[in-house]
């Protein structure tokens, strides 16, 4: 919004017992990212835009996925329970700064979208002093609820503190709240803890604004764009909710995909133009697919870039650290990590690629294996441009394989091969015998110390 600045905060100190995890609930994942991560990316961001944390005690882990996120995340330690009010007390010295708005969110909600923030600040432009976000629950049980007269919003009453009449209201307090910033800090301060619970309510806001003489109103949005997640149940139904959007959009941007309940994508999928992706299709955090490019059916795709016409699967697994060059083929059944298959690379079936790089145009013959850990450390396989590996090889790394060699199948490779040599080596015995006795004197004396 031109002009405007403004602070978010984002509640987040809550134990989440009910998800029965030992993980901090923000920071279970929804296709792919963090629920806080969600809310983050929905948050207003740039110039003018500040934002703030509020967290439990010990969860580190949760400010530093808020700075992953955000690296200008300032963070607040809740450090007592005491209610969503006294939680947004937490930041009070950034409340204290004085943007035009202040917005308050729940880490929990992460379907909420960025137009959503901003249809809340229309009316602080227009002199409220308060904007709440409400919705038509299904089933309101749980929620706090709003009571309004016309178009004005008089209170909200939290379901411990509602009379049955007020208790069949369907339209609830979804928790996204935007304040005049000038006025928020006194608004805050007035709420007292005089309820059924014996907590400090947000909610109780609404009828502050009201004795204070000022303008409190709602903001409708749809159920699905505000559910708050308590159980794995709703995190299960979050992900439901954000996997048709994501496959919506990703049809709308053009992407055929044949079967789209079938595929899993994340939040941060990229996808150039004209990109078919096959039915069975999971793909993680991370990805990248350019034009043109094909994913057949059953394959699993984490952290990896795939170049324009690449080809991938049926039944790939590109594990983190994978980039395909242009044209570049991965048949079935293929493992990659942290590997960069430059363009026109073939690695057509039954092989495993790790911690390597292969030159353009090598083809990688069925059964290729980078042998690329000895039981103590990764090594790294190198193999040049146009090279030829047949099927059957073992790679035994740190090793390089020339330009335009040609490895003959069944071969164990253990030494460097130059370029455009022909490597044939079926018996490698000793050098496997060498290998076998440097790991059996390493499992009893230790590793040698590096540099020797
Ligand atoms: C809250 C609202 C309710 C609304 C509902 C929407 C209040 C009092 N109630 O209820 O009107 O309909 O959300 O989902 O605001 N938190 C803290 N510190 C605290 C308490 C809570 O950081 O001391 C955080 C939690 O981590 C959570 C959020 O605030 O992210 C909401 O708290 P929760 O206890 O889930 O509130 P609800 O009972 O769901
Ligand atoms: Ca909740």
């Amino acid at each position: 919004m031109t002009g405007r600045t403004s602070l978010t905060i984002v509640l987040a100190a809550g134990e989440g017992t009910r998800m029965r995890s030992g993980m901090p609930k923000v920071l279970h994942p929804v296709a792919g990212q963090s629920l806080l991560a969600h809310v983050l990316g929905a948050a207003p961001k740039g110039a003018g835009a500040g934002l703030a944390v509020v967290i439990g005690p010990n969860h580190e882990a949760v400010a530093a996925e808020a700075k992953r996120v955000r690296s200008d995340a300032l963070t607040f330690v809740q450090r007592e329970r005491l209610g969503t009010a006294h939680a947004v007390l937490a930041a009070r010295d950034a409340i204290g700064r004085g943007a035009d708005d202040l917005l308050v969110v729940f880490g929990d909600t992460p379907l909420i979208s960025a137009a959503t923030f901003e249809r809340l600040r229309t009316p602080l432009k227009n002199g409220a002093a308060l904007a709440v976000l409400g919705f038509r629950a299904a089933d309101p049980t749980g929620y706090g609820r709003l009571l309004v007269e016309g178009h004005r919003l008089v209170a909200i009453r939290e379901q411990a503190d509602a009379t049955s009449a007020e208790r069949a209201i369907k339209l609830s307090n979804a928790g996204v709240m935007a304040f005049d910033g000038r006025k928020a800090l006194e608004i805050i301060e007035k709420i007292g803890n005089a309820n059924r619970k014996g907590e400090y309510y947000l909610s109780d806001a609404v009828a502050i604004v009201r004795e204070m003489g000022l303008e409190a109103v709602v903001i409708e949005t749809s159920e699905d764009e505000v559910r708050g997640i308590n159980t794995k149940a709703q995190l299960a139904e979050a992900e439901h909710v954000m996997q048709a959007r994501l496959r919506q959009a990703a049809l709308d941007a053009g992407v055929t995909i044949i079967a789209p309940e079938t595929v899993y994508l994340a939040a941060d999928t990229k996808f150039g133009n004209d990109v078919t992706i096959e039915p069975f299709v999971v793909i993680g955090p991370g990805v990248s697919i350019g034009d043109g490019a094909v994913i057949h059916s059953f394959s699993h795709i984490v952290q990896a870039s795939i170049g324009k016409k690449a080809s991938v699967g049926p039944y790939a697994r590109l594990r983190p650290g994978t980039s395909l060059g242009d044209g570049a083929k991965i048949g079935n059944f293929v493992e990659t990590k942290a590997a960069t298959l430059e363009a026109g690379v073939k690695v057509n079936h039954l092989s495993y690629i790790g911690d390597a790089h292969i030159g353009a145009n090598a083809n990688i013959g069925a059964g290729t294996i980078t042998c690329n850990y000895d039981g103590f450390d990764k090594h790294c396989t190198t193999i040049g441009s146009g090279a030829f590996v047949g099927s059957n090889s073992s790679l035994v790394a740190p090793v390089k394989i020339g330009d335009g060699a040609y490895v003959g199948s069944g071969s164990v490779i253990t030494r460097d091969v130059p370029d455009d040599a022909l490597a044939v080596e079926r018996s490698q015995q000793t050098n496997r015998e060498g290998g076998a006795k440097r790991y059996r004197e390493m499992k009893t004396k230790g590793k040698p110390a590096k540099g020797r």
